[in-house]
């Protein structure tokens, strides 16, 4: 029996994560998991009308659950950050969930926009450094925080530039550390050699952009190179986030294993996402092998499309199979992921990919073909 809180969050949220339930429900009948599924309304709506993000006593039933499966946060009408922040970022922190997992795997029959390109060419994990770097949420706009920081930055900008800013609210700053620890660096990097290792792989790619953050991204590639001197077997290298985004595109099938800061492994998720035909098909976990891990798909909450059935829902079923790999289940992961390339193979898609169903029409057929492969 697994404990799963379900936050489906705002827009097209619920309407995905209904869909990864309907599955995940199909493959513990098939197997024989049972769940029980414990749902949280954190999101815009309960934010709007309470004022309240995440709650303290949240956090501690949540850290008595298994997993979280979580669909999307954020909304037009609450500032940008709010949410972001006070839910899917406080979770991540909260929960030291240190590594944000995301495959990045074409399914056969789906179209990528890389000319020649078929699955065997796009099967890499990138491996995110989730808890530190520029999302550590340290910095200021000085004009609204006052003389501490000002101070800061007035002793940044003489050290750096040879610049005085001088008068008060005469100008306004805005800076942002970004955070890269030894500890932090080192956990998330022998992760990913040990990814590698487990699957397989022979190669693994640091992604920095040590030429000109230097102090963050020396230790970085650093620690890198210390952990890489462990894992003979496994070939290794480093990039620049620049070059990196262009070799996605040009030479997929080079990349198995990719290490990044957490950033740059934002962006070049959202990257990889079209790589593998689309941003509605591409899942994500953010782990803690320790710890309560939480699951969800890449893409936000699309309230452009929001309430229509037009949300592919197969991002979040394929993170409900990674959930599943975390929890221990490898066979029902397995079973998730076949059932899924079935129905994509066989046409069963939204608008975003081509076809003509709806989201529930997709999680009914990815369901009903789980029980199908679950039966031979
Ligand atoms: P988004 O991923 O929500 O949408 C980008 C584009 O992709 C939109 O055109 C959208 O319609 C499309 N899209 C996204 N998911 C889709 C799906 N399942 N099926 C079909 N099309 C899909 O990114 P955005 O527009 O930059 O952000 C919208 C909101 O979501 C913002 O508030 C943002 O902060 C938030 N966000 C949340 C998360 C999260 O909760 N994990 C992640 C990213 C963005
Ligand atoms: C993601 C999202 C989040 C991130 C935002 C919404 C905080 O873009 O999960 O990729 O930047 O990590
Ligand atoms: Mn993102």
């Amino acid at each position: 029996m697994h404990r799963i809180a379900v936050i489906p969050g705002d827009g097209v949220g619920p309407e995905v994560v209904a869909e990864g339930i309907k599955v995940l429900e199909a493959a513990g009948e098939a197997l024989n998991i049972g769940f029980e599924w414990r749902r949280y309304p954190f999101g815009a709506e309960h934010y709007l009308s309470t004022g309240e993000t995440l709650s303290e006593e949240s956090l501690k039933e949540l850290s008595a659950c298994d997993a979280i499966y979580l669909g999307a946060v954020g909304d037009p009408r609450v500032k940008p950050g709010v949410l972001e922040q006070g839910i899917l970022l406080k979770l991540r922190f909260h929960f030291d969930q240190y590594i944000n997992l995301r495959p990045v795997r074409l399914y056969p029959g789906i179209e990528t926009p890389l000319k020649g390109k078929k699955p065997e060419h796009v099967n890499f994990y990138v491996v995110r450094e989730n808890t530190e770097d520029f999302y550590v949420g340290a910095g200021a706009r000085v004009r609204e925080s006052g003389r501490v920081e000002l101070e800061v930055v007035r002793r940044l900008y003489r050290l750096r530039f040879g610049v005085e800013v001088e008068k008060e609210g005469s100008e306004e700053v805005a800076f942002q550390l970004g955070v890269v620890s030894r500890e932090g660096a080192e956990r998330v990097i022998r992760y990913a050699f040990e990814l590698a290792e487990r699957e397989g792989m022979s190669r693994v790619t640091g992604v920095d952009k040590a030429n000109v953050l230097t102090h963050a991204y020396s230790l970085w590639r650093e620690v890198f190179d210390s952990v890489a001197g462990e894992y003979e077997g496994i070939e290794t290298e480093h990039t620049y986030v620049d070059a990196v985004t262009m070799y996605f595109l040009t030479k997929p099938e080079h990349f198995q294993v990719v290490v990044t800061p957490n950033m740059f492994g934002d962006i070049l998720t959202d990257l990889g996402a079209q790589i593998q035909g689309g941003i509605g098909l591409a899942p994500s976990g953010n782990i803690n092998p320790e710890g309560v891990s939480m699951f969800e798909p890449v893409h936000g909450s699309a309230p452009d499309i929001a309430g229509k059935g037009l949300a592919n829902p197969v991002a979040q079923i394929l993170a409900g199979a990674l959930m599943l790999r975390e929890l221990g289940e490898p066979r029902a992961a397995e079973l998730v992921e076949r059932a899924v390339a079935e129905t994509l193979r066989e046409g069963v898609r939204t608008p975003d990919i081509g076809g003509r169903a709806s989201t529930s029409q997709v999680g009914d057929a990815v369901a009903e073909k789980l029980r199908e492969l679950a039966e031979y």
